[in-house]
């Protein structure tokens, strides 16, 4: 049962609607120390927090930034990090014209009992963690959780237990007057169907949102953030963006609620020109009979460019900016069916 619209509800609603508002997106920036490290690796750049500043600076400092990105997804040190003149890194967020948000899961474990599966840890003190971030200034979080596509998973046990944790965090965001990313990711790695992806990501939406509403969560004060359907990445058969783009709206169509004021999509490894490809035929065909905004929260399709660039050096600063704004843009575009490629 859905409570009447209250004053936090409707606070919700309207960050939930400014996340996704004049064709902008989601800058995701939250890669895990490990997971950041990893990336800075492939470049060569020293793995230190210095470094991660240094790099998260580059991204906040980037001029008109807010223009194309509604908000921006934090990692705990980045929310806590100040730029090198000692001014907080959300702050800079912030008068950017940026919503500052705050990944809060605790990474992705594998499953007791359900080998080649995973679930996020987290909810534990996630209540008195959402409190701190909130005083920090996020005002919206997000939580990941994985689901793998293999010989004869996922299996309903792991369906059902992510898509119940997902909605507890959600709860619990709501209550800190935050409002919840959910994303539940089914990943492209494997050599399944296109097909397979569709039927796999439409039952775990179909649970997902059954466990929203069992735990009460306010649908217009939410953003989902979802995998488009894709064949498997070592699928012989890979399907043209039109396809792409058809099966993945059409399976959205069928599981989420037109109360959903957004779906930002992740990129999960797509190239940046493949994801805003996509991204632009959603729009081209679906924008106007869309109930929820077709939109982005990538990471690696907004960044990408901008790694190569940087490589941790103070001169390349001002052209992987570049790089990364032109990314940003050509997302803003694909979200007005505009994008023309690079
Ligand atoms: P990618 O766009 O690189 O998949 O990252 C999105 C994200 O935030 C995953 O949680």
């Amino acid at each position: 049962m859905q409570r009447e619209p209250g004053t936090n509800e409707q606070k919700l609603a309207e960050t939930a609607n400014a996340l996704v508002a004049l064709d902008k997106g989601l800058l995701a920036l939250d890669e895990s120390n490990p997971t950041c490290n990893k990336r800075f690796a492939r470049y060569g750049i020293p793995q230190t927090e210095e470094m991660r500043r240094n790099y998260r600076e580059l991204i906040v400092t980037t001029e008109g930034l807010g223009e194309f990105i509604g908000g921006a997804i934090l990692y705990d040190e980045t929310i806590r990090q100040k730029k090198k003149d000692g001014t907080p890194l959300i702050k800079l967020i912030i008068d950017a014209g940026i919503i500052p948000g705050i990944k809060v899961d605790g990474g992705v474990k594998e499953m007791a009992g359900h080998p080649g599966e995973q679930i996020c840890e987290g909810l534990d003190g996630l209540r008195a963690r959402l409190a701190e971030y909130s005083q920090l200034g996020a005002r919206f979080a997000k939580w990941r959780a994985v689901i793998t596509i293999g010989n004869g998973i996922p299996s309903q046990a792991c369906i059902e237990a992510n898509a119940h944790t997902l909605a507890r965090y959600a709860a619990f965001c709501q209550e800190a007057g935050m409002v919840p990313v959910v994303e539940p990711e089914v990943l492209m790695d494997g050599d399944h169907t296109l097909e397979r992806c569709r039927e796999v990501t439409e039952e775990v939406l179909h649970s997902v949102f059954d466990q929203l509403y069992r735990q009460r969560v306010t649908l217009e004060g939410m953003i989902l953030k979802a995998n488009m359907v894709l064949p498997g990445l070592s699928c012989p058969q890979q399907e043209t963006t039109i396809e792409i783009a058809e099966a993945t709206v059409k399976c959205l169509m069928r599981v989420v609620p037109a109360a959903v004021p957004g779906i930002t999509f992740l990129s999960g490894g797509q190239s940046a020109e493949l994801a805003s490809e996509r991204l632009n035929a959603m729009n081209m065909r679906f924008k106007a009979r869309s109930p929820w905004a077709l939109a982005f929260s990538f990471a690696r399709a907004i960044q990408q460019p901008a790694w190569e660039i940087w490589q941790g050096k103070e001169a390349n600063v001002v052209a992987a900016q570049q790089a990364l704004l032109h990314r940003a843009k050509c997302n803003r575009d694909a979200r007005r069916g505009e994008y023309q490629g690079d």
